[in-house]
Parts: structure tokens; sequence; C-alpha cells
């Protein structure tokens, strides 16, 4: 065996994992001995120790770190730290971001910058994956891993009775998947999935559509109470949010084990080992469990599959036609024809499956071949003074259509959708996590709130706050297509307002000719706006779908500082961004 490499990854949805996996898999058919793991797994002397790693990080929120690299972060920027802490480690970064955010990439430039400040030397440009190239983060990482390897084997050059191990090759699974005996039905036990040590469990009291019912979108209002088995109080702030835990749909699942010829063994007691040195067992995964539990909280089946995914299918297919066009798949050249078979239709896996019909999947590589679920992550819509031991949420369900005769389905809402409360009690877990908008401390200082569409969420819960505070300055800018419609929780902002607590503008896009935003009412308000912002220091918390709604809505601010500041364009921009800094403008928006 060669050198031994760390690859480390800080990774939020799963993709910078993914991307980890993959520079695991080629470094092994390069002889080098990959040890992969997430940054905060990594025992923290033992970056000092090791000579080589490479780090893939990705970027969420505005631009902060993954939640799994949070802990290594604070210790590496450690002022005590030496300067010669990382002095024998040779490194690079592969970083994954968004170009169409402000802040592109910047968790991976700032681990750069601080692993040369302590010492460490980049052995190899670092990389920058953009989710805007057409073909995603494979777009910019293939020829970044192509010189990777080049650079490594010039340094590491590998014997000459030892030849890169090709492609076509099968890699060694990462697990041992063992079947036990099979056991009578009536003796079966479910095997609970495991959760974080922060979990809390919450009842689903209500699940109520708020959109009329001839509008294209289901919203939904959730209404979850904390469950007796969670014995402290609910803490959250307003502006944080709640992460479900999505399953897949039993029928579903049940559907898909015929599909794969699993059925016979779906409740079968099954046992996973690790096979590959270097690569930890799952986090939170129930052990011994059964290949039904697997697919109904474990694999992401309906989502959208990464390259990875058809690499390893191709292994694991009897019809050579097939064999070839998944390999294509993962060619260079075959990257237009993947986007279009796969990306641009939004094709699942459990679709590929069906369309690649010569596999046989050995259990072994469940784990290789299939993603994990991951949490999804919601604003919550309620204040705990408002609704003790309660969080309420607003979710739009994802439904749409490609080109695919079947209609589109979020993998989250689609589930979210079908708890029905009403007809049996249901029981979810979930964990609680800071968001970025926080009200001011004062409830003498004004708020402005702009959150059109299912944006409005967390603003509903920071008027619910302001109101228990006494504080009275509250501006809500909402947006949706038609006041018949989509206008939720109108009745709320209308008792409020005539109460005193706020002042609502609502901007019903389709309502007229004219498309009308919530930028143009923004507008209309430019005197008023300027007096709050200027004169009273206001807050401005904005949030909702990333489209294109942020950047015209800072536009709309940045011209309102213009004009009633008399200030040259980049001055009332400078103005924004420094309301930016000190946490007077803050954006927190999805796609
Ligand atoms: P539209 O669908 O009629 O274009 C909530 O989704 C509301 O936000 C809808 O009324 C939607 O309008 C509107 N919206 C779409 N693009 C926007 C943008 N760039 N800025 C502000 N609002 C936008």
């Amino acid at each position: 065996m060669h050198e031994s490499i760390l690859i480390l990854y800080g990774s939020q949805t799963g993709c910078a994992e993914d991307v980890a996996l993959r520079i695991g898999r080629e470094a092994r058919r390069r002889h080098f001995q990959p040890e992969i793991m997430a940054l905060d797994d990594l025992p923290k002397t033992r970056l000092g120790e090791s000579t080589l790693a490479i780090f893939v990080c990705s970027t969420t929120g505005q631009g902060e770190e993954p939640d799994n690299m949070k802990s290594f972060w604070r210790w590496l920027l450690r002022k005590s730290l030496p300067e010669n802490t990382l002095a024998n480690l040779e490194f690079t970064v592969f970083g994954l971001g968004d170009s169409s955010y402000a802040k592109f990439n910047f968790p991976a430039r700032k681990l750069y910058r601080r692993a040369v400040q302590l010492g460490g030397r980049c052995f190899y440009p670092c990389g920058e994956g953009d989710d805007q190239h057409y073909l995603g983060v494979d777009g910019m990482l293939d020829p970044w891993l192509q010189g990777l390897w080049e650079a490594l084997l010039s340094k590491y050059p590998l014997p000459s009775d030892c030849p890169i191990v090709p492609d076509s090759v099968q890699p060694e699974a990462s697990f041992r998947v063992e079947l036990l005996g099979s056991v009578p039905k009536d003796q079966r036990v479910a095997s609970d999935p495991r959760y974080p040590a922060n979990v809390v469990y919450t009842d689903l009291i209500k699940n109520e559509r708020i959109t009329s019912s001839d509008h294209f979108q289901d919203v939904r209002h959730i209404v979850l109470r904390r469950s007796p088995q969670t014995s402290s109080p609910l803490v959250f702030q307003p502006g944080d949010t709640a992460q479900l835990f999505p399953r897949n749909i039993p029928t579903e699942v049940e559907e898909f084990l015929s599909q794969m010829n699993w059925i016979e063994v779906a409740d079968q007691p099954l046992v996973v080992h690790p096979n590959l040195a270097g690569i930890q067992l799952p986090p939170y995964l129930p052990n011994p469990t059964t290949l039904r539990t697997l697919f109904e909280c474990y694999f992401d089946i309906y989502s959208v599959p990464r390259r990875s995914f058809f690499e390893m299918l191709s292994y694991f297919t009897d019809n050579p036609l097939e064999t070839e066009k998944l390999r294509e798949f993962c060619s260079a050249e075959g990257q237009d024809d993947l986007y279009a078979y796969s990306h641009r239709v939004r094709r699942t896996i459990v679709e590929v499956l069906r369309d690649f019909k010569s596999h046989h999947i050995p259990l072994d590589y469940l784990f290789d071949i299939f993603p994990d679920i991951r949490p999804r992550a919601f604003s919550i819509a309620s204040s705990l003074h408002a609704h003790p031991d309660e969080i309420h949420l607003t979710v739009g369900i994802v439904e749409y259509h490609t080109k695919l005769s079947t209609k589109r389905r979020g993998v989250c809402t689609k589930w979210l959708k079908a708890l029905d409360p009403t007809t049996h009690s249901i029981t979810l877990p979930l964990t609680l996590k800071r968001g970025t908008m926080r009200l001011p401390v004062s409830p003498e200082i004004p708020v402005i709130m702009v959150g059109p569409g299912t944006g409005v969420a967390p603003m509903r819960s920071f008027i619910q706050e302001r109101v228990y505070q006494g504080a009275k300055k509250n501006v809500l800018f909402f947006g949706c297509r038609y006041a018949n419609k989509d206008f939720y929780y109108q009745d709320e902002w209308q008792a409020l307002q005539t109460k005193g607590y706020l002042e609502y503008f609502a901007a019903c896009s389709r309502d007229q000719a004219q498309k009308m935003y919530v930028q143009h009412l923004i507008r209309e308000q430019t005197e008023y706006l300027w007096d709050l912002i200027h004169h009273h220091q206001a807050v401005i918390l904005i949030s909702g779908n990333a489209n294109r709604m942020p950047e015209d809505v800072k536009s709309a601010f940045t011209d309102i500082v213009r004009q009633k500041g008399n200030m040259p364009e980049a001055d009332a921009q400078k103005y924004i961004r420094q309301l930016e800094k000190s946490n007077r403008y803050v954006e927190e928006c999805w796609y």
C-alpha cells in the first residue's frame, strides 16, 4: 500500500460527503490509503500528525460552514493554536457552493487561508464546485480531480508493478450486510431508526391546507406539540428552524421492494458490518435492522441520483448495453446525455432502476449505491410565548411537472402531506436549530419584515414574539398571487393591525394586469421606511424564495437610501452593506 490520505468533509446535504467518498474510491484505485470522515469526527491532534489531507467543504445558509464541521472550525480558529500546528501537513481544498450567492464558497476559502496560516502547505490549487454550472458540482470536480491525481502521483509515484486499477473493475463494498435467518411474521420486531441526541418528539396536531382548493399550490399550516416522551419543555427563539426526518411512504416502499425482488427478505433481521478500513458505519443507523426499515427511513430512493449512483450501478447490470450506457453517463463525453436523462427531468432513483432492468444489486453495496435521507429544515412560524410547547410550520408542498409523465414530488413534503392526525396519532421526531435572523433586543426598535410566500413563516414567529413584548412598530410586506387563494394568515394580520400591533402591505401579484411584488410596495413606502431605518434604527428581515426576490428587494431598499439620503448609488450600497454587517439587514432565503 501507498501513502495514507485523510479525506475530510464538511457536508450539510450529503453532496460534500459524496464527493469525499468518490475521492476515496479513486484514491484506492491508485493504491493510496484513504481515511474518510466528517471534520467533526476527526480527533483534533490527528491533523497535526498527518502529512496529507484533502478537505471537501460545502457552503450552507448565507456562506456558513456545515454543521458537521462546526466544532472543528472553532478549534482551528483558536488564537492559542501555535503557528506551526499544521507544519507537517500538505493539503488541498475542494469547496462546494453556489455562485449566485454573495458568499460563494466562503467556508472552503476560509479553511484554506487558516490552514496556510497554521503552516500547512497547499500541494495543489483549491477547486470550487458551483451549483450554477449546468453539470452541477461535477462540472468543476472532474477536471480538478484529474489534476489532483496527476499532482499526487508525480509526488508519490506508483511502483511499476502496481498499476492504477481501471474504472471497469468493481470497487470493494464499504460494508458487509448480513441477513440473519428468517423470522416468522408474528415474531417480527420493528427496528426503529435512531435520532441525534438532541432530538425532541412532537405530536402532530394539525395539518391543514391554507391555500384555496383551486390554487396551484398546496401550502400547509402544521401544528406540532411536545409529546409526553420528551420531558423538558421546547426551547427555541423566533427565527429558529425545525429539522424534520422525512420517510418514504410505506406503500411505495413495498412496491419498490417487490420491483427489486427483495420482498421475501424485506423483514428479516439484517446486520451491517464495516468492510473497508477508514470507513465508519453511518450514524443513527439502527443495527440490526431490516431492508424495509432501511428503505422506509434511511435511503433516499426518490431523489435525483448523483453521478456516483450511475457509476456504482454500472457494476451490477447484466445487460451489456445497459452497462455501456451507465459508463457513458459517467464519462466526460456523456455529461450532456446524463443531464438530459436525469437532472433536467428530475428522474428519481426508483425510475432509473426501472429503466436499467438488468440490475442485481448485492446487499453489501446498498450503502455505496443509495444516498441517505437527509433531515429537512423549516422555519418555525410560531413563538413559544404565543403557543407554549408548540411548533407551527408553513410548508409549501413541492409538486411540479417535467417532461416525464408522472408528477415530480418533493421527498419531505410528499411525506408530510400524507400525514393525517385526524385518523391516527402521529409522533414526529425533530431537532431545533438556530436561524440567522434575530429580533432586536429592544422592543422600541422597529422591525421591517419582508416575507413573500412561505417566507412569511419566520415573520409570523417574530410578530407573535413582538406582540408578547408589547412592541408596536412592526411592518410586514407579504406577497402572494391572489388575495382569495394564497393570502395565508390574512385574518391574523388583520386582527393585529386593528389592535395597532402591525402594519401590513400585501402584494397580490396576479390580481391585476401589471405584476405587483413586495419590492413595489416597499418603494411606495419610501418616506416612511427611510424614517424607520435612518432615524429609528429599524432592523430589516427578509425571507423567501431566493430566485430573484432578495436582489430585487435589496435594490428597492438601496433606492430608498439613495433618494432620501441624497447619496450616489455606491454610497447607498455601502449604507446597506453597513446595515448587513451590524445585523440590521438579514436575509434567510432558499431555493
Ligand atoms: P408570481 O408567482 O406571480 O411571479 C410568492 O411566491 C409571491 O412572490 C408570488 O406572488 C410571486 O409572484 C412573487 N414573486 C415572484 N418573483 C418575485 C420577485 N423577483 N420578487 C418578489 N416577489 C416575487
